[in-house]
């Protein structure tokens, strides 16, 4: 039985090997090394010629990962929640930190920054409000004389008071900051058993936060704050899908969308100037895909609008909210088609392909969102399943934003070895590196998604080539002119090369 079993399998072996050697002998081991140099040129920075600077830099970077991968704990294996103070350790993880890793392009306005600044900072500020809501959740508004009731919620309670009563505030305080995010200390897989209840969760915070970070004084410092999070992890260039919401004041008194990209815009540029070696940031305005076709077709017209009026931050378009709930881009078409009937120009960053529903209308966003002449995509999680839509996003250059840990957090893959990714970077597919909701899942800037990709679905295999490359394309995949990229990669140069020079000694 087992000869039986062995002898076709090793016809099959020959035909191969026999094909390739071009006779009977035994496999040739030139052969071999060629085989093997092919592949490594054919994925992602393959062909990135090096400097002496990074190849030193190469050979600890290996050493290091050669001795992450023997561990029994491999981060990459385990929920980042589990692995994250493990990755905080990590001697690459610390090298990825100190990299200058260019821009971000897939990050969400209300979770660019760390919960606890918004819970020792935000909530600490006078006339904050909270309230429990009926299924354990709070929710906050700043309000000088008192704030209306608010349905299925607790009286408000005023924390300034709250707070003066308790001895010991720390407690409140933790329990504010585990409503703020999804991170937590107990088993992630008890807490969140299914993708429903995590995104119920993820739609539970984002209210929580709603309410602290659309108070305009908060929005302002938020937004500062925020960039000063990715500066710090040696970020120079955002992209931020912003919802652009109504901010509010003290007094009940409310400010327009309009308001709102103007101080995205006054802040980046407040920020740039405290900090010269930060090239700035732009915003995608993002709307919710539950809202109706009417409603789309105003958004839509608003946002040509915005683009014209306000060109240099406002980078274009996309939607917003759980895929698999709501409306695939199919069903917006018209909508979506109004800037390029009229000529209007308003580039699109579609999230597409966040799914594992093969099949369903919503795993066709993917061919949609191509078909709506989308600049980026947002994860592209399904895209393997696509061989027509991955050919194009190719050929057209339509790079992919992968957000490894968003989609561990969000259910769509346990082990990030076997993340989707790992596919794309083997062939140089144009893809960059982003965190989504680093707040969310207790991340913050790149440099956890950095590490999950390159020692994760990266393997032994990615090297200083792939980092390199994977920073370049998150420059030469922005919305950027040419001539900015330019300059911010002249900028991105000087201190690549002074990190390949330094870390030689660092380590
Ligand atoms: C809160 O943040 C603001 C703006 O970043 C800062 O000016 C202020 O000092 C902070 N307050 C506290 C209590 O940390
Ligand atoms: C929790 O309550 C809020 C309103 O207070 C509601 O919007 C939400 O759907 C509820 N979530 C669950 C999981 O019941
Ligand atoms: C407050 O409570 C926390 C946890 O409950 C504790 O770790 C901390 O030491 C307490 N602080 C003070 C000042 O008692
Ligand atoms: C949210 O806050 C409520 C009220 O303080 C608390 O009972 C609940 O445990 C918190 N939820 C999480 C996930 O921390
Ligand atoms: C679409 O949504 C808007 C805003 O929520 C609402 O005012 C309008 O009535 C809705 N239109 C239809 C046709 O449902
Ligand atoms: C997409 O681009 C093609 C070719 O440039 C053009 O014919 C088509 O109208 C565009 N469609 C949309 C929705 O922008
Ligand atoms: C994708 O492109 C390659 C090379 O251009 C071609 O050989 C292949 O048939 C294409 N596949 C699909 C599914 O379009
Ligand atoms: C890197 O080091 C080399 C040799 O030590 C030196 O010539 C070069 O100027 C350094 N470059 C930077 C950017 O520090
Ligand atoms: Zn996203």
């Amino acid at each position: 039985m087992a000869m039986q079993l062995q002898r076709p399998h090793a016809a099959v072996v020959c035909l191969v090997l026999c094909y390739l050697t071009g006779g009977m002998t035994a496999p040739d081991p030139r052969q071999r090394e060629a085989l093997m140099e092919l592949e490594a040129s054919m994925q992602t920075g393959g062909r990135m010629l090096l400097t002496d600077a990074e190849l030193r830099l190469d050979a600890l970077l290996f050493k290091m990962k050669q001795q992450e991968v023997e561990r029994a704990d491999f981060p990459p294996a385990m929920h980042f929640f589990k692995a994250r103070h493990l990755i905080r350790t990590s001697p690459i993880f610390q090298l990825l930190q100190k990299m200058p890793k260019g821009g971000a392009l897939h990050v969400h306005d209300f979770s660019m920054v760390d919960v606890e600044w918004l819970v020792k900072n935000v909530t600490y500020r006078p006339h904050c409000y909270m309230c429990f809501t009926y299924n354990q959740s709070v929710r906050f508004i700043f309000s000088s004389q008192g704030p209306k009731p608010l349905p299925r919620c607790s009286p408000w309670i005023l924390l300034e008071n709250f707070r003066a009563k308790m001895i010991n505030a720390t407690e409140l305080d933790n329990s504010i900051m585990g409503n703020l995010t999804l991170f937590t200390q107990q088993d992630p897989e008890t807490v969140y058993p299914s993708q429903d209840a995590v995104w119920d969760r993820f739609e539970q915070a984002f209210l929580a936060v709603w309410g602290l970070v659309t108070y305009a004084p908060v929005f302002r410092d938020y937004y500062y704050q925020g960039l000063t999070e990715f500066y710090m992890d040696n970020i120079m260039y955002l992209e931020v899908r912003a919802l652009l919401p109504e901010t509010y004041e003290l007094d009940g008194s409310t400010h327009d969308r309009t308001w709102t990209l103007k101080t995205y815009q006054e802040v980046t540029r407040q920020f740039t100037e405290d900090h010269p070696d930060f090239f700035g940031a732009r915003i995608i305005f993002t709307v919710h895909r539950g809202i109706n076709i009417s409603a789309m077709t105003g958004v839509v017209e608003e946002a040509m609008k915005l683009h014209r009026d306000f060109p240099d931050i406002m980078a274009g378009f996309d939607l917003v909210g759980r895929e698999d709930r709501g409306r695939p881009l199919w069903y917006f078409r018209d909508a979506l088609s109004l800037p390029s009937e009229r000529g209007v120009p308003l580039p699109f960053f579609f999230h597409a392909g966040e799914t594992d529903l093969e099949g369903t209308e919503v795993d066709q966003n993917l061919l949609d969102a191509l078909l709506l002449n989308t600049s980026r995509i947002g994860h592209g999680f399904a895209l393997l399943r696509h061989p027509v839509a991955r050919n194009i996003s190719k050929k057209k250059e339509v790079a992919v934003e992968v957000c490894p840990i968003s989609n561990q957090v969000l259910k769509l893959v346990n082990d990030i070895r076997n993340h989707p990714a790992a596919v794309l970077m083997s062939e140089n597919h144009p893809v960059v590196i982003s965190s989504d909701d680093p707040a969310l899942f207790g991340a913050s800037g790149l440099s956890y998604d950095f590490y999950e990709a390159f020692v994760g679905f990266g393997g032994l295999g990615s090297n200083i080539g792939s980092l390199k490359a994977l920073v370049i394309n998150s420059i030469r995949y922005s919305s950027l002119t040419p001539k900015q990229q330019e300059k911010v990669l002249a900028l991105w140069q000087t201190s690549w090369n002074k990190f390949c020079n330094n870390s030689k000694n660092a380590f």
